[in-house]
């Protein structure tokens, strides 16, 4: 089984990143051939400083490696180190409807907003096709707002396979029957973990670092005691049960909390009694207990980039080697020397 994922370097890494994606990565890279990578160049859509991209890309690096990524067990690497994702962008690209652009939420979400897109950012979606097909995939671990790009990758890939490979038959993709011919790209398949497939952000909206809502990971102390303690709760009060629905505290504590640790919150919130403002103290200190060992290890790797940029490297060789034969491959498909 192959799996692959990425995340952008648009910013600081977040929880929501870590219990949407980064947590699944951990655990499977023990049960597959593992594939990650920081998609940098997917993060020029919003963020226009070289300074500024160059260190959140080894931010995103650090963070993979601190929250338990292993190099010899995961290829990790750069998008930008393996530069074939750019042609096969503009091979699918040739078989992408317009009208499937034009629905893809990140694009009409801007639209809505009375803000202009550029084509960056419409063409988006195919970039993100091209880094999964690039590799092959079975399984593309994500949070539940990635869904719809995995999808459009999966489309796209049988347009392509249809318009250029003879004997290719969408219901028997993989060429078992006689006469079928496998497809050239493979399908791959959205893999989503239901209980934190979406994670709220302090003011209970999708954490997201367009938002402003986020809980970092390796942010300065402070300044996540700040965010933790502005939680948006109501004004029930303390002597009062809390309500459950649209409780971002809730639900960052039934996150973060062990189950058992969690029925007891869950009970004594339900009964009324404590303040919000103890609850955010515990999730404060959960938080610094479950992520404090990966904050350390990221301060320690922060004073040794010859080694991250070794690890990269190495990852980016791996990829390389297997993108440029599917890439031979779908040269010779379209007729390109
Ligand atoms: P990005 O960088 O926004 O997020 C990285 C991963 O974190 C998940 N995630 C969340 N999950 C649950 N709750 C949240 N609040 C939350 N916020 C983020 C995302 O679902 C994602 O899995 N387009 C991608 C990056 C990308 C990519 C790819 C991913 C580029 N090419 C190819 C997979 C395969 C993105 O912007 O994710």
């Amino acid at each position: 089984m192959r799996i692959l994922s990425g995340v952008q370097s648009s910013g600081r890494l977040h929880i929501g990143n870590y219990y949407g994606a980064i947590r699944q990565f951990v655990q499977l890279q023990q049960e597959g051939d593992a594939f990650f990578f920081i998609a940098n160049y997917h993060s020029l859509t919003t963020l226009r400083d070289a300074k500024l991209a160059e260190t959140y890309t080894r931010e995103a690096a650090m963070a993979y490696l601190s929250l338990g990524l292993d190099p010899k067990k995961a290829v990790l690497f750069r998008q930008s180190d393996v530069r074939e994702v750019l042609e096969l962008y503009w091979l699918l690209g040739t078989v992408v409807p317009v009208a499937n652009l034009e629905r893809a939420t990140s694009y009409k979400d801007k639209l809505a907003k009375g803000i202009s897109a550029d084509f960056g950012l419409f063409a988006y979606p195919v970039l993100m096709a091209a880094d999964i097909l690039l590799y092959s995939p079975d399984f593309v671990p994500v949070g539940k707002d990635q869904i719809q790009h995995i999808e459009f990758a999966r489309d796209w890939a049988v347009k392509f396979n249809l318009t250029y490979v003879p004997g290719y038959d969408p219901q028997d993709p993989e060429g078992k029957e006689k006469g079928h011919a496998p497809g050239l790209l493979k399908l791959p398949s959205a893999r989503v973990q239901e209980d934190t497939a979406t994670v709220p952000g302090v003011d209970g909206q999708k954490m997201s670092k367009s938002y402003g809502n986020t809980i970092d990971l390796f942010g300065d102390e402070k300044e996540i005691k700040k965010r933790v303690m502005g939680i948006k709760t109501d004004s029930t009060a303390v002597e009062a049960p809390k309500p459950t629905e649209n409780a971002p505290l809730y639900d960052l504590l039934k996150l973060m909390l062990p189950a058992d640790r969690f029925a007891e919150v869950d009970a004594s919130w339900r009964a009324g009694g404590k303040g919000y403002g103890e609850y955010k103290k515990l999730l404060l200190a959960t938080y610094l207990e479950t992520f404090g060992p990966a904050r350390q290890r990221y301060a320690e790797l922060a004073n040794d980039p010859a080694e991250l940029e070794r690890i990269l490297q190495d990852g980016a060789e791996r990829a390389r080697a297997e993108a440029s034969g599917l890439m031979q491959r779908l040269r010779r498909a379209v007729g390109v020397p």
